[in-house]
């Protein structure tokens, strides 16, 4: 029982017995915390007393409040003196276009995945044994027997109405209301990009990415002569509105392409205000927003955003945080374009993506019809036969499961292997770890060392047209947590060490 002592106010011993018990493991990050009244109970104290620690916990980073459902953990070693886990600093691009490079760097990292022998902890492909191949094998074997036609004719943009419709449905569990005929089927998350791209902007135009970014955003831009401005972006909360609405009085950018939920390499999620400012900061600028939420679907968090319905146009839904929403929850005039894919979560070989591309439709579907034509018509039916069955939730489920126990294992590990300097971050969703290593430690070289020793990373540089990235580097969590990636990560570790002991 806690008791009433003059130099500790009751909330504060409560908030520092909980954040004890985060810490030693007996509430694991995702899991959900005893009720506020439940607390109570068992505590002895005031509701008001557990409220006012819940809410001091939520301050601190401990707890995630989820409306309508309760309080989670969001962190085992929250708190801002804790050695070595983040709190990473937001970052500070320099606030000027740049033309972009480093696809030499990119084709390497992604030559390392034809190397059998490697383990791969640098491209985030899930591995093999995460993805449900003996049911996609029974799909694609029942579609190309019952429904050959279909299988070997084209699938018009906007692509299989069956699909598009199950697709509909599924959106909802991000509170994006739409129809299926908002929708197009894409050749996976990156040609949604590219469709999207290609009918809101014009080669020469300036578009502003979260910094650090997917190196494929920037590959992107290039290939469609995008300028690109790099916005300093928070490992927690996405993207800096504050420095976007400063760049956005200063330079004539189109529009913002980022991730809002379970970004990539930062993990990070932007809350649900901050995700209803930017949208109206994009109107009042009138600016188009791109949406890349590929990772939407695989929080960390243990319960699944809750089934919301509703129809017709996208309607906005309030009171959901950033984890369960998609920023296109709060579009009103279409200007923001949501993409995503099966490939992160399913498979990447079938190339099964969408989007809804809102005012830029008829653009999409125009520019979909004179390059692509439309998606593989065996993909659109097979995942279309495997959605009908019912199985994706559970797959689902079990794959978040796997994902989250090995972030923190792969935490674990990382504090146990490399110096006490490194910072790790905590995402809420994704496959990714970013890792800021020691002072003076390259990724780059790191990356040649690790190469040598079988071992993929992704180097940090990759994620920004600038070298500011150099100290920090990406992990691929998503693969089976065997005695090959401990020992990969040891390895990794050593490597650190000794590129630290050079500096
Ligand atoms: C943020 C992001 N978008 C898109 C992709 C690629 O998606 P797809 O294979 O569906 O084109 C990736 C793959 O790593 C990614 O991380």
């Amino acid at each position: 029982m806690l008791e009433r002592t003059l130099d500790k106010p009751l909330y504060q011993q409560l908030a520092d017995a909980l954040s004890n018990d985060i810490r030693s493991g007996i509430y694991p990050v995702g899991h959900k915390v005893p009720s506020v009244r439940k607390m109570s109970g068992l505590r002895g104290v005031s509701i008001s007393t557990v409220s006012q620690a819940y809410g001091w916990l939520e301050d601190q980073g401990w707890l995630l409040a989820r409306p309508q459902s309760g309080y989670y953990v969001r962190s085992s070693h929250a708190g801002m003196d804790q050695v070595n886990v983040i709190r990473m600093p937001v970052s500070s691009p320099e606030a000027i276009p740049s033309a972009v490079t480093k696809s030499e760097l990119i084709s390497d990292v992604l030559d390392q995945l034809n190397h059998p022998g490697r383990i791969n902890l640098g491209a985030t492909i899930p591995h093999a044994s995460l993805m449900p191949q003996r049911q996609l094998q029974q799909h694609i074997q029942k579609v190309s027997r019952y429904q050959l036609s279909e299988v070997l004719a084209y699938q018009f943009s906007p692509g299989h109405i069956g699909l598009r419709q199950q697709l509909a449905i599924r959106m909802r569990d991000a509170s994006v209301f739409c129809d299926a005929d908002d929708i197009v089927i894409s050749h996976g998350c990156v040609d949604a990009l590219t469709l999207c791209l290609r009918a809101s902007t014009h080669p020469g135009d300036l578009i502003a990415v979260e910094s650090p970014c997917y190196y494929g955003f920037l590959q992107l831009a290039e290939l469609l002569g995008l300028k690109v401005l790099e916005i300093p972006t928070d490992p927690a909360t996405g993207v800096s509105l504050e420095a976007l609405e400063l760049a956005l009085s200063q330079w004539p950018i189109k529009l913002l392409l980022l991730t809002a939920r379970f970004s990539n390499p930062h993990g990070a999620v932007m809350p649900v205000a901050r995700q209803k400012q930017l949208v109206a900061m994009a109107r009042r600028y009138d600016i188009d927003l791109l949406e890349d939420d590929i990772y939407g679907e695989l929080s960390h968090l243990t319960q699944s955003a809750s089934h919301k319905h509703g129809s017709g146009q996208v309607t906005a839904i309030t009171g959901l945080d950033g984890a369960c929403t998609a920023l296109k929850a709060w579009d009103t005039d279409g200007r923001v374009m949501y993409c995503s894919s099966f490939s992160k979560t399913l498979s990447a070989g079938l190339r099964i993506g969408w989007c809804i591309p809102g005012r830029h439709f008829d653009g999409v579907v125009r520019q979909q019809i004179f390059t692509t034509f439309s998606a593989c018509s065996l993909s659109q039916e097979t995942i279309h036969s495997y959605l009908q069955q019912g199985h994706y939730d559970r797959h689902l489920r079990k794959l978040r499961q796997t994902i989250s126990s090995n972030r923190v294992r792969f935490q674990n590990a990382l504090q146990q292997f490399f110096p006490p300097q490194t910072l790790i971050s905590q995402p809420l969703g994704g496959y990714c770890l970013w890792i800021q290593l020691p002072d003076g430690v390259s990724s780059g070289l790191l990356f040649h060392l690790a190469r040598e020793q079988s071992i993929s990373i992704v180097p940090g540089s990759l994620f920004s047209n600038s070298e500011r990235f150099e100290q920090y580097l990406r992990l691929n969590i998503a693969r089976p947590w065997d005695d090959t990636v401990i020992q990969a990560l040891e390895t990794l570790g050593r490597l650190v060490t000794q590129l630290m002991q050079k500096v």
